[in-house]
């Protein structure tokens, strides 16, 4: 007998090969390139409180996002979609976007950039059917990194449009399983994610992290379980003890 378990196994094949498979083809790690010099005058710009804007899953009152998979959707008229992202980004943090429920689209954002999502160039971009005017969704791929909303743009003269809610809602509360850890797109491949696109008509969130418990105890890094920190807008990331002060711990304006 070898004195390898198979998971051992796996974990140093990528030190050997390079490459990582996935379905037997290789995996993508580089994703285009959406940042871009604003020219105001060229654009309708929107602050991140706009109603015009739908937030799903966890957001503070500064537009950050927490936890697993939040994100955020509108419609929009003509053919463009840029949105600034705050200081508070998680710099290179992988978004996911798509427009009209299409296949997601992929691309590192940037803190303090602006990144042209949607184009005349944008594939299904002059599509009206089913959707018009065309919606425009966002969401964050790894639970422990985040984006602030700046300001979204849209072309100048056109306007975003508030897209009314689905009749259902959903919220995932779990740890690893639920926030995609391992999985290739994290948060966007989760089962937390399948389950809640999959069933259509769905509002959907996935308030999940890592090694945390439900009891409220320290696990696997995480200081409080979730009988706690389900209660606050932030989860138990690095992230958020860097911009809420506490030991991994997010507690607004209290002590925790
Ligand atoms: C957005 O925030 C600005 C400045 O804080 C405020 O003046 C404005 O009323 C807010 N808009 C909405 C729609 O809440
Ligand atoms: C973001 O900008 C604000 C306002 O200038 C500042 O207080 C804060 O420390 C900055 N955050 C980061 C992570 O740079
Ligand atoms: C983009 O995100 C992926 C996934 O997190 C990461 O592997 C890659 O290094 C990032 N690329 C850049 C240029 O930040």
């Amino acid at each position: 007998m070898l004195g390898f378990t198979t998971a051992q196994l796996f974990g140093l094949l990528p030190l050997v090969a390079g490459t990582i498979l996935m379905n037997g083809q290789e995996k993508v790690t580089s994703y285009p390139n959406t940042k871009f010099d604003l020219d105001a005058t060229s654009f309708t710009s929107y602050a991140a409180n706009a109603s015009e804007i739908s937030y799903q899953g966890r957001w503070d009152s500064k537009h950050v996002s927490w936890w697993s998979a939040p994100g955020l959707k509108f419609g929009f008229t003509g053919s463009t979609v840029a949105i600034s992202f705050g200081n508070w980004t998680s710099d290179g943090v992988l978004v996911g976007y798509r427009i009209g429920g299409m296949d997601w689209q992929f691309t590192n954002v940037t803190a303090s950039g602006t990144h042209l999502f949607v184009s005349k160039d944008t594939a299904g971009v002059s599509e009206t059917w089913p959707y018009n005017p065309l919606t425009f969704e966002l969401r964050v791929t790894n639970w422990a990194y985040g984006v602030q909303i700046d300001q979204v743009h849209v072309a100048k003269g056109e306007k975003l449009v508030k897209v009314s809610p689905a009749s259902r809602r959903l919220e995932v509360i779990g740890d690893s399983l639920a926030s995609g850890m391992y999985t290739s797109y994290e948060g966007l491949s989760s089962w937390g994610y399948a389950l809640g696109a999959g069933l259509g008509d769905t509002e959907y969130s996935i308030t999940a992290y890592p090694g945390i418990c439900a009891a409220d105890q320290d696990c696997w890094g995480n200081p409080r379980g979730q009988m706690h920190q389900w209660f606050y807008t932030s989860d138990t990331s690095y992230r958020a003890s860097v911009m809420y002060g506490g030991k991994y711990c997010s507690c607004n304006s209290n002590p925790c």
